[in-house]
């Protein structure tokens, strides 16, 4: 098997269609992040969002100004085209998953550009940036206090048949949870968050509004804060300022290494330790008061259909064993990092590792949200 199909193996992440290998990546700056600068850190990063690019009248205007300020370096061209089209160009033979980073003010211009490059990279609309210069082109932070501009350009490059992630960051937006379901029902496939300092309570809140692939983002920049993030909800992070080689290899090192130990790299924590909704996968039966309860209630799933949906989801897999177990069946028994005689009992008996039992929960939470966000 090639090392790609391993990495698929292992993570189990596909993005534009293509495997990533490893759930660490960049994020644009402005006038630094290009095809060179992602290349040179290319074996340790799975993906890498280049730009950002201001590809219209508007934001190419409000670039120049921004670099001719001084304070900030922009990416000059005359032709965003041919521009974007040499850099993506230069990584048409990397494993790493592309995306640019874009800065345009009106649905049409993220149309055409499309048009023009069509789907081999991911489109990721700048609903980040807050120089004033940008926001006033109507782009960056703009789109947070206009979502209905945001989800309009959205749409416009889901109908050219392209990926689309969102760059935002939160806290700006009136409500975040609220414009990530926006943005799932435009058509987003992925959220890229600037978490600022906001902790993976919010990050928890956004996981649970939405099913989209989430890229964590901001000080990323210890195997820790990887990890807390990537139990609250993240898929996968990116790193910006400190995307140097040491800190990426670093990330990647350690995130291989606890996904071949644990099976599922970004396993939510328990419901009942602050866990997002994903941890169902791990939850009893209802019969408890316990923070399962008040958690169907906010989904809109009933007690009833909640049992029948997890027993219908393990049905003639490995998970329907567990007779022995508190709820008779391992679909309701705990993370494995709880310790539990009974369950490691049934695994033994079945000859599931403690590794397989955490790819079968991963399995079973993919089908739970899927149910919980049709
Ligand atoms: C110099 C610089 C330029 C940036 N340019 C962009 C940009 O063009 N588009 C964008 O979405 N984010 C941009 N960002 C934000 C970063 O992608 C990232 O969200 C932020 O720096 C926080 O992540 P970090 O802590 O890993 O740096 C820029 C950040 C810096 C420092
Ligand atoms: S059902 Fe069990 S695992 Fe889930 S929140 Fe309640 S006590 Fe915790
Ligand atoms: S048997 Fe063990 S792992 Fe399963 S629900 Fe009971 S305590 Fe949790």
């Amino acid at each position: 098997m090639n090392y790609m199909m391993h990495a698929f193996e292992r993570f189990g992440i596909l993005i534009n269609d293509r495997i990533v290998r490893t759930p660490v990546g960049i994020a644009s700056m402005a006038g630094i992040v290009d095809a060179a600068y992602v290349l040179e850190r290319a074996g340790n990063i799975g993906f890498a969002f280049i730009g950002g690019y201001a590809i219209d009248a508007p934001t190419m205007a409000s670039a120049k100004s921004l670099a001719a300020g001084g304070d900030r370096k922009e990416f000059l061209y005359e032709d965003p085209v041919e521009e974007l089209k040499v850099q993506i160009a230069r990584m048409e033979k990397s494993d790493v998953v592309l995306g640019i980073n874009l800065r345009a003010s009106s649905p049409d211009s993220f149309r055409s550009l499309a048009k023009a490059l069509g789907d081999t990279v991911v489109y990721e609309i700048d609903a980040h940036c807050r120089q004033p210069a940008m926001v006033a082109a109507g782009c960056g932070e703009y789109y947070l206090r206009h979502p209905d501009a945001l989800c309009a350009s959205v749409r416009a490059l889901k109908e050219e048949g392209v990926t689309v992630s969102v760059k935002f960051r939160v806290g700006v937006a009136d409500d975040d949870p609220a414009l990530a379901a926006a943005l799932w029902k435009a058509g987003a496939d992925i959220l890229h968050i600037d978490l600022m300092d906001a902790g993976s309570a919010r990050l928890r809140q956004i996981r649970n509004s939405c099913p989209l692939l989430i890229i964590a983002n901001n000080s990323i920049t210890s195997f820790d804060r990887m990890k807390e993030m990537l139990q609250h909800g993240a898929d996968l992070v990116s790193l910006a300022r400190q995307s140097d080689e040491r800190t990426l290899a670093g990330l990647d090192a350690a995130i291989t290494r606890f996904a071949d130990e644990e099976g599922w790299y970004n396993a939510p924590k328990q419901l009942c330790r602050g866990g997002d909704i994903r941890a169902l996968a791990f939850c009893c039966m209802p019969v408890k008061e316990c923070p399962l309860i008040p958690t169907l209630a906010r989904i809109g799933i009933p007690r009833e259909e909640y049992i029948q949906m997890k027993l219908g989801a393990v049905r003639g897999t490995p998970l329907d064993h567990g007779s022995q177990t508190c709820f008779g069946s391992l679909a309701w028994c705990c993370k494995n990092s709880t310790p539990c005689m009974f369950r490691a009992l049934t695994l033994k008996q079945h000859n599931i590792s403690p590794k397989e039992y955490m790819r079968l929960k991963r399995e079973l939470s993919e089908t739970i949200m899927s149910r919980v966000f049709p």
